[in-house]
């Protein structure tokens, strides 16, 4: 398979090329793609150094099989269907195409059979919401009535700029406006991630929902719940509250012996030691801890997960590497 990243030079491009190193789709040297800024940069690839190339008009597009993209709406958007026409396969980390009642809306633990065949567009979903479903998923089977998830959101999550932000303020630079968070970061937190409906719920909230519902192939899910920016370098948390009709005093051991089982996740038993974000960062698995029944008709549980690997790049590794076994 030849491979191309597109947004290369970014935090998830770079994640994505590292995963391919020991990835079956790494065979060959990916093609490293990116805007004008950085083309021609070198990045090292296992021990090759590979230069990233522009994209434009005059990008050949035809000896690629699959493109990971990771620069963004407005690239994925222009970018994407080009690439399909070519007969190149997109996994895009935007999110452009993930209501798109024509594209999949994929997690390989939750609903690999979604991956198409052939050439096509597939959505990698929103960070928060992959996190948050490899935990739920496990748990759907009890039914819960209403599940409130509030997020802890990293600073990476809002890619380089963020995570310049959070570094530049921390070591005692000043906020500029330019920054892309509305106030200075370290030492504070902001409850409002994305622009805010006429509802109130900001963007961030409604995806988690919108793509929730999708992947779970299920409208009546009920996710609610306050996303916010923390001064994290990198891992979202997510408080999560599962609630139900009746009372079951047996749920809890049910929960704990499906999260046991599940793939991807690593339940973390010890209440003293519960999943943390510095602890977490570069890990594959999804962490869930201090899973509780605090009445009989609800749920309690702490997860955590890079956002930048299970959030993004290894998400869409693994959706390229199920499309490449599918259509190989
Ligand atoms: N960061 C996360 O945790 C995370 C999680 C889930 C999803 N995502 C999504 O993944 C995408 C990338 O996020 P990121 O955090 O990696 O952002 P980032 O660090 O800002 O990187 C953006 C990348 O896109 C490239 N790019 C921008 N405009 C381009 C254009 N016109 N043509 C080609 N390349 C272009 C940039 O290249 P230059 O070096 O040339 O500027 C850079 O490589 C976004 O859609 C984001 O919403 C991010």
């Amino acid at each position: 398979m030849k491979v191309a990243v597109v947004g290369a030079t970014g935090v998830v491009g770079q994640e994505m090329l590292r995963l391919l190193e020991s990835s079956p789709l790494g065979d060959s040297a990916p093609r490293l793609l990116a805007s004008a800024r950085s083309a021609g940069t070198k990045i090292r690839w296992r021990d090759a150094e590979l230069t990233v190339e522009l994209l434009n008009d005059d990008t050949v597009l035809d000896d690629l099989d699959v493109a990971l993209m990771a620069a963004g709406s407005e690239t994925a958007r222009k970018w994407a269907p080009r690439f399909v026409a070519a007969g190149v396969a997109v996994v895009d980390n935007s999110s452009a195409y993930r209501l798109d009642d024509e594209v999949a809306l994929v997690v390989p633990e939750v609903n690999p059979e979604a991956v198409p065949r052939g050439p096509a567009i597939i959505a990698n979903p929103n960070c928060s919401t992959i996190i948050l479903l490899l935990a739920l998923k496990p748990l759907m089977h009890l039914a819960p009535s209403r599940v409130i998830a509030d997020t802890y959101q990293a600073v990476s999550g809002a890619g380089r700029a963020g995570l310049d932000a959070l570094e530049r303020e921390a070591t005692g630079g000043e906020f500029r406006i330019d920054d892309p968070f509305p106030f200075p970061i370290h030492g504070n937190l902001f409850p409002s991630i994305g622009e805010v409906g006429a509802d109130g719920v900001t963007v961030e909230e409604r995806k988690m929902l919108d793509e929730s519902r999708k992947i779970l192939g299920d409208d009546s899910f009920v996710v609610q719940g306050t996303c916010v920016r923390v001064p994290v370098a990198r891992c979202h948390s997510i408080a999560v509250t599962m609630l139900f009709r009746s009372d079951d005093p047996a749920r809890l051991s049910s929960a704990l012996d499906a999260l046991r089982q599940a793939p991807g996740l690593i339940v973390e038993e010890d209440p003293q030691a519960p999943p943390t974000p510095g602890r977490l960062s570069g890990v594959h698995e999804v962490s869930v801890g201090r899973v509780r029944a605090p009445s009989s008709d609800a749920l309690q549980l702490w997860v955590v997960g890079d956002q930048v690997l299970k959030g993004a790049a290894l998400n869409t590794v693994q959706i390229a590497e199920l499309w490449s076994a599918k259509n190989g």
